[in-house]
């Protein structure tokens, strides 16, 4: 496992709305979610949806294309939505003195 920096800053992500980054040649959506900071793969598991693009639903990102929802601190797919397969999340780790943000891959 190794640290990828994002070239993401805490301080300009909103609560709750997805940003999208890359690290290492994959693509994730970056979300602000109950203070803390998570990763998860972007691209859904059902049509390659942009996961960056969609929105949180309590504690789920939900695909824009046909609404497949994934837990965002576990990556699980939510039954009810059973189009979508359980998908990776990467711990996100924050600079605490400057805001920088890196995944562990
Ligand atoms: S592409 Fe994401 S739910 Fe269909």
């Amino acid at each position: 496992m190794a640290a990828y920096k994002l070239n993401l800053n805490r301080s300009s992500l909103e609560e709750d709305k997805p940003t999208g980054a890359e690290a290492n040649g994959k693509k994730l959506a970056v979300v602000l979610h109950k203070g803390k900071v998570y990763a998860i793969y972007a691209v859904c598991t059902h049509e390659e949806g942009p996961l960056e693009e969609g929105y949180m639903d309590k504690d789920e990102i939900i695909c824009p294309w046909h609404a497949g929802a994934y837990n965002i601190m576990t990556g699980k797919a939510n039954p009810d939505t059973n189009w979508v397969h359980d998908t990776p999340v990467y711990k996100v780790v924050e600079d605490k003195t400057t805001g920088d943000l890196s995944v562990d891959m």
